[in-house]
């Protein structure tokens, strides 16, 4: 069963130096217990991707065009009030660095107790309290009765990392989106919590989109993955053949550097030249000025995604086939 269906999504932010385009006509489905990578460098998009999905855009100056439908539901149509309702019940979300999201004035059990408190009117406190308890085994935190009391500066990164899991699952949430949950932990921790989020999913059915700019991640834990540069998806395949046979030459960038990656330096170094100015992107295809192989078409023309016989995306002439998919959005 489908759980999330996004068309079209396309996020615009009007400042005063002018239009950036964050996320590009994208489109991206999810099977209810599946799990979906989004990789890409620093600025492609995934994070406001996440954020949309969300519903945590509405404040900022953001342009959103698109659908997003989840469970059937549009969420772009819901009012503020509605989405309140489904944050952190059908959809919750884990970030990089759990003190920013964290309150560090209540202690961690109290905040596991929040969104059941919220979302569950007839549950009463002391249930409330059970089921906090019972999250905290969930997600592995030992000795449960002792850290309930305690506070998040009193924890490690990666224990913080557990209850915000703990917090995002309190209501038995379809869909968890993880932005680069594990990006701020050391590489055993990281093992960790990704194992940790690997049984989740089976216990749980769970839905999960792992945003990432470390395909060793996507390998880990993502059934499939989507690749974004400027705003806009450049390959959407199975994991599996993302890394024999990578398509898009940015995404067979982005394998060239992942030895680089795994020594925690976050920048993909592989990769020559820079992502480009979100203000003043290149004519034709935006990956033309980094790419061996662009031709004089790439610098006029933007590629629109080619669907492959395998079923695979790619937004490169290289993989001009008969069949088109999203042509309408080929010429920006
Ligand atoms: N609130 C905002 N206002 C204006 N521009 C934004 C805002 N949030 C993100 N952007 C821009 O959108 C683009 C994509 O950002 P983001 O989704 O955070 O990238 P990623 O998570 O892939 O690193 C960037 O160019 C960023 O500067
Ligand atoms: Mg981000």
């Amino acid at each position: 069963m489908t759980l999330l269906k996004v068309e079209d999504l396309t996020i615009a932010f009007k400042s005063r130096q002018g239009v950036v385009k964050a996320v590009d006509h994208l489109s991206l489905e999810l099977e209810q217990g599946s799990s979906l990578g989004i990789v890409g460098e620093s600025g492609s998009g995934k994070s406001v991707t996440s954020l949309s999905i969300m519903g945590l855009l509405q404040n900022a100056n953001a342009d959103i065009t698109g659908n997003i439908v989840l469970d059937g539901v549009d969420l772009l149509r819901l009012s503020q009030k509605d989405m309140r309702k489904i944050r952190g019940k059908s959809v919750s979300m884990i970030f990089q660095e759990p003190m920013t999201s964290l309150n560090p004035l209540h202690t961690c059990g109290k905040q596991i107790m929040e969104p059941i408190l919220i979302h569950q009117k007839d549950v009463s406190k002391q249930d409330a309290r059970n089921m906090a308890m019972e999250m905290l085994r969930l997600v592995g935190i030992p000795s449960p009765e002792q850290r309930f009391h305690e506070y998040p500066h009193q924890m490690s990164g990666g224990m913080r990392q557990r209850i915000m899991i703990a917090i995002a699952l309190a209501c038995h949430t379809k869909l968890l989106i993880a932005d680069e949950p594990t990006t701020a932990l050391d590489v055993t921790i990281q093992a960790q919590i990704l194992d940790l989020m690997t049984s989740l999913k089976k216990k749980r059915n769970l839905s999960i989109i792992m945003i990432t700019h470390d395909l060793g991640v996507v390998k880990e834990m993502c059934e499939k993955v989507v690749v974004m540069y400027t705003g806009q998806i450049v390959e959407k395949s199975p994991t599996e053949l993302v890394f024999t046979d990578p398509l898009h030459p940015y995404t067979q960038g982005l394998l060239n550097a992942i030895p680089k990656i795994s020594n925690k330096v976050d920048r993909l170094e592989a990769i020559e030249g820079t992502v480009p100015d979100a203000l003043n992107m290149p004519s034709g295809c935006s990956f033309h000025p980094r790419c061996k192989y662009a031709t004089e078409k790439c610098k006029l023309e933007a590629p629109p995604l080619f669907k492959q016989e395998d079923g695979r995306e790619v937004r490169c002439f290289i993989y001009d086939v008969t069949k088109e998919v999203d042509d309408v959005h080929a010429t920006k």
